[in-house]
């Protein structure tokens, strides 16, 4: 039986759920039950109030529950909840991707919607291939990935992804991919506010991957620009440019997966202007629609939907969807989302906030176990010295002391990450490393 605030105690057997991501029988044997929000915080089964140091997932940008969403959501829902896009359509998407374009720098003039960060990179890695199959260069079907890449769950995001849990257990993969190698070195940069000096050369491997399949093999590059989910990797200066000019070199698309860093994360509207880097298709989700709904899409820049163009008359140009692209409670959210996000000034909001950040973060600086500190926008690593012998130990044991002192925090492994809703107050920020600091103080 657990007892639900604000709703009547629901009898619940906690077995059933399989949990995505989950510690299973861990979490079974002393769940962390959330039963409502509202913007800087969650309320937990027991009544107690979490501070959302994550905005959930990297995703309630604006905080939880916003009444505007909210409420677009329900005339949606009562007006019309779903209709096709396969050779149908309905208002929703045309108008959120008309919102959307602008908000992206460059020269981006198409959007593919999705339903998730996943569903977004299938869709990304798809159209590249395909884009190269159409322009006649069918040979360019190989992908570059990076080492300890996250580009979510689905066979493509997992082959270009280079987080060796996520691979092992599921077979060949795709083949053809190959995979540049991570950006993360302690002795070179621990410590460092904001990007990095030391690495922008890593870029030149990319170089080395050309020289041993031939550009005429390869379709894409993919990257994270600040890599999020292995446990917040921010570019070395200069990285980002040298993979982009590489590419431009032979041909190659290039892929910026701005799943976490879309929408005002970095103090900026996506890490493309944040860097000033352009990339040729980017992936989004999250923060797309707060998190109220779920929704991916993939922005194309110029040309590339051209190019599937020239297929014959009513016939179908790509041959890719979703059930639910361009859902309309999705783009009802998404477009009250962009309301907010403008309204409130947030992406500027956040760029402002993010020098008080990033001093919060380093304040860390000395106490027990933190081998390294990182900060980019509104989002933190601290890395954690692995418990001898027992790896990811220390990481879960202060996700749980934060959340039982009222904080949620993310970990992977031994590094947590940190990414508050861009709402989020400097007394908020305060409190974050007030806690955090109290439980590294007393950690094993
Ligand atoms: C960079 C990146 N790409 C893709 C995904 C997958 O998104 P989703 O979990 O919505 O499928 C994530 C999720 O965290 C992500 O961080």
């Amino acid at each position: 039986m657990i007892a639900l605030k604000g709703a009547k105690p629901v009898q619940s057997n906690l077995e059933a759920f399989w949990m995505p991501f989950t510690a299973n029988r861990q979490f079974k044997a002393k769940p962390r039950l959330l039963v409502a929000a509202q913007d800087m915080h969650y309320t937990t089964a027991d009544g107690r109030q979490i501070l959302d140091g994550t905005a959930g997932l990297w995703c309630a940008n604006a905080g939880h529950c916003r009444p505007q969403i909210v409420e677009a959501i329900h005339k949606q829902a009562a007006n019309l909840d779903f209709a096709p896009t396969f050779q149908m359509g309905h208002p929703g998407p045309f108008e959120l991707a008309e919102r959307l374009l602008p908000m992206m720098p460059g020269n981006f003039d198409h959007v593919f919607f999705a339903n998730s960060g996943s569903e977004a990179v299938e869709t990304a890695l798809k159209i590249a291939i395909a884009y190269h199959h159409v322009r006649g260069e069918g040979t360019r079907q190989r992908l570059i990935g990076r080492e300890r890449g996250y580009h979510g769950v689905g066979f493509g995001g997992i082959s270009v992804g280079g987080i060796a849990n996520n691979r092992k257990y599921f077979g060949s993969l795709l083949a053809g991919v190959d995979h540049l190698p991570h950006t993360h070195n302690l002795e070179h940069n621990a410590f460092t506010r904001g990007q990095p000096q030391w690495g922008a050369h890593l870029a030149d491997e990319l170089e080395r991957l050309v020289a041993l399949h031939d550009a005429s093999t390869i379709a894409a590059v993919i990257v994270e620009p600040v890599a999020g989910s292995t446990g917040v990797l921010i570019p070395p200066v200069g990285y980002l440019e040298r993979l982009r000019e590489i590419c431009d070199k032979y041909g190659i698309l290039l892929i910026f997966d701005e799943v976490i860093t879309g929408f005002g994360r970095l103090g900026a509207s996506f890490a493309t202007e944040y860097f000033g880097v352009m990339p040729d298709l980017v992936t989004v989700a999250k923060g797309l629609t707060n998190a109220a709904v779920p929704m991916g899409a993939v922005f194309c820049r110029e040309g590339i939907y051209d190019a599937f163009m020239n297929a014959p008359e009513g016939a179908i140009e790509l041959s890719h969807g979703y059930t639910y692209s361009g859902h309309p409670l999705a783009c009802a959210a998404a477009i009250a989302t962009l309301n907010i996000y403008k309204e409130e000034d947030l992406f500027a909001r956040a760029r402002d906030l993010s020098s008080y950040w990033e001093d919060g973060v380093h304040s860390l600086k000395g106490l027990p176990h933190v081998i390294d500190l990182r900060n980019l926008g509104l989002v933190a690593g601290i890395e954690l010295e692995a418990f001898p012998g027992k790896p990811g130990f220390r990481g879960a044991e202060c996700l749980q002391r934060c959340y039982d002192n009222g904080l949620l925090i993310r970990t992977t492994g031994d590094i947590i990450a940190l990414s508050p809703p861009l709402i989020v107050q400097k007394e908020q920020i305060d409190q974050m490393f007030e806690i955090l600091a109290g439980v590294l103080r007393t950690l094993n």
